[in-house]
């Protein structure tokens, strides 16, 4: 588990000028589980959005697999194999769940029937709602279509941006479970953005503590069981 599958070094990026990532290093091995931690405003959206290209960088490089992608299209790094769950999931809500899959199908070129049953096997719900309208569906379902969708695209990692948000805590714990097993399972790697300290816990293997557009830090889950540590990295 030595080989990294993403490098960031020196990473900046903003909005029209403003700056709001400031030099963030960071780094993912393959089948690692990782989460960006940090309070509310800090950028951890801002590098999410750069890593699958949504906003231009303006200093700094990522590397996916050997190749440098800091200069490439976002549907060219989907392409490339990274899937990316925006906050608040992105899903299409007028469409049917099964639409939605289809929009995330286009994206790979690999036996979708294979894909589908995957997508079966961890998140059964989508399959017994193919015919929901996606905006019908509670937020736990959603988010787990927003999943399934970036899963059909065949991705090597996937970057999620804070699942829990607005989901109760049931469903919390089953959709770290199944993040759990996808990377056990067929060796997912994951980058997740996150203040929800049970998922934190319940899922990644380490933490990167992002604070002002940078990595200032990183903590292991097992760290944050001490609510002193909570407190200073995030807003509870
Ligand atoms: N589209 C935008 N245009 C201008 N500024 C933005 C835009 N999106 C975010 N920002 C600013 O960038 C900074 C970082 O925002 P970002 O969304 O990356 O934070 P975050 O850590 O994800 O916060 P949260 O935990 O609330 O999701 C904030 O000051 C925010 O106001
Ligand atoms: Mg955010």
């Amino acid at each position: 588990m030595s080989e990294p599958i993403l490098e960031v070094s020196g990473l900046r990026a903003g909005y029209g000028g403003t700056p709001i990532l400031q030099g963030v290093d960071c780094s993912v091995q393959r089948g690692e589980i990782v989460a960006i931690i940090g309070r509310n405003g800090v950028g951890k959206t801002t590098l999410l959005k750069t890593l699958i290209g949504l906003l231009p960088v303006t200093g700094g490089s990522i590397r996916f697999q050997e190749s440098d992608i800091t200069k490439v299209e976002a549907n060219h790094r989907a392409h490339m194999g990274i899937g990316y769950i925006p906050q608040g999931r992105g899903i299409f809500p007028r469409l049917t769940v099964q639409e939605n899959l289809l929009m995330g199908e286009l994206i790979n070129t690999k036996s979708q029937q294979k894909l589908h049953s995957l997508v079966e096997r961890y998140f059964p719900i989508l399959t017994r709602r193919r015919y929901q309208k996606a905006g019908t569906m509670s937020g736990g379902e959603q988010q787990q279509l927003a999943i399934g969708r970036a899963l059909v695209g065949n991705p090597e990692m996937i970057l999620l941006d804070e699942p829990s948000e607005g989901i109760q805590p049931s469903i919390v714990h089953e959709i770290a479970h199944n993040m759990q097993r996808l990377n056990a399972e067929i060796g997912l790697t994951i980058l997740f953005v996150e203040q929800n300290i049970d998922m934190i816990r319940s899922m990644a293997q380490r933490c990167y503590v992002m604070d002002k557009g940078k990595i200032v830090d990183q903590v292991y889950p097992k760290d944050l069981a001490d609510e002193a540590v909570v407190r200073k990295y995030l807003a509870i």
